[in-house]
């Protein structure tokens, strides 16, 4: 059931709100102070070090979460896609937790990936939407991410809700650890609670990014940039669009860009620059001009204090309200996830059901 949507897609992008409302519900104590977490979870003060894996768009989520949990909880993280950590035979010593996300529970290569560790008697935890799944049953803990079902091949309310839980647990992290106090931790507890209400103006702004992707549709190669958070968020943009639009796309951290992709800017290649008004932004900024002073367009996704800064010369802007700026992914994912999606819509693809892909990779 569409629920009166054209596509599982628009749907489940449009549910974002009220499924991250009832992931938080379901990981907040009732005083909304706290995180709580099973018995089985490991305590983040004992831990040397945290290793994520997974594959696509779980990835992303991952590589999100490695900025939280070196930055708030100061835990030293490794990340790796699944396919290539399983081969590459990494040691996993005590003091490790190993941490999977996935939404289906049964991608092959992160199921693998995640008996590796098992075998080296690393701590186990998996994030995960399908809690019978065989990632979930070989856990030592399974953290839901209460999405409900996800019908759509391209992954969107999964990803901003596996986002929401990985932010929980650096935060937890962050708190036992003596990163946070008890004040604090309820006072960005307090701003997550508020986020739904924030993504509800996000998605409101759903005909400007449709006006944006009608152009994006006639390109045949689009740059992601983003710096810091960004980054992994313009990932998942670039791969979001490239699986349901077929048009090649692809992401830069931006500081990366005059180390190569900047020889590929010219008018042609439309420049999605995602950049809220945070602590990098000025850094982001003298990027995008870069791109800009060499022809290139672009379209600037930001809040009303960056565009009232760097709107000038931009081609297409996507306003964003103000958030904090470590939930900036998961707000930032919205409008990453309606380009995507009116774009393949310019293009008449089949959005719930692209080409070549299968919403469960159960082989390697
Ligand atoms: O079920 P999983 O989260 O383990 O799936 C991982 C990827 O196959 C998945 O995220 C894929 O990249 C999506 N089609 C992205 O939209």
């Amino acid at each position: 059931d569409k629920g009166g949507h054209r596509h599982f897609m628009a749907k489940e992008i449009a549910e974002q709100p009220h499924v991250i409302g009832e992931a938080l519900s379901h990981y907040l104590t009732a005083d909304g102070r706290d995180i709580a977490l099973p018995d089985t979870m490991p305590d983040f003060a004992g831990v040397d070090r945290l290793v994520l894996v997974a594959c696509g768009t779980a990835y992303f989520a991952c590589v999100t979460a490695k900025y939280w949990f070196e930055r708030i909880a100061r835990l030293p993280v490794e990340v790796d896609i699944a396919s290539e950590f399983r081969y590459r035979e990494p040691p996993v010593a005590d003091g490790t937790v190993a941490l999977f996300v996935s939404q289906s529970g049964e991608t092959a290569d992160t199921l693998a990936a995640l008996r590796y560790c098992a075998d080296k008697a690393a701590h186990v935890v998996s994030v995960v939407n399908v809690p019978e799944s065989s990632i979930a049953r070989e856990s030592g803990t399974a953290l839901p991410i209460l999405a409900g079902v996800e019908v759509g091949v391209a992954s969107t309310k999964a990803f901003t809700c596996q986002l929401t839980v990985l932010y929980l647990l650096a935060l937890k992290a962050a708190r036992q650890r003596g990163h946070l106090d008890a004040d604090a931790l309820a006072d960005r507890l307090s701003a997550l609670r508020s986020l739904p209400g924030i993504l509800n103006h996000a998605l409101a702004q759903d005909r400007s990014a449709k006006k944006v992707a009608r152009k994006l549709a006639e390109a045949d190669d689009i740059l992601f940039l983003g710096r810091g958070l960004m980054y992994p968020l313009a990932m998942e943009g670039a791969l979001k669009l490239k699986e349901i639009s077929y048009i090649h796309a692809e992401a830069y951290a931006s500081g990366e860009l005059k180390h190569g992709p900047i020889a590929l800017i010219d008018k042609r290649m439309p420049v999605v620059v995602m950049a809220p008004r945070d602590a990098l932004f000025d850094k982001t900024v003298s990027n995008m001009q870069e791109v800009m002073a060499r022809g290139g367009k672009v379209t600037l996704v930001t809040d009303e204090a960056g565009l009232a800064e760097a709107g000038d010369g931009v081609t297409h802007t996507l306003v964003m309200p103000t958030v904090a700026d470590d939930l900036a992914p998961i707000l930032y994912a919205i409008p990453a996830q309606q380009l995507a999606y009116h774009t393949a819509i310019a293009k008449g693809t089949d959005v719930d059901q692209p080409r070549n892909l299968a919403k469960s990779v159960t082989v390697e």
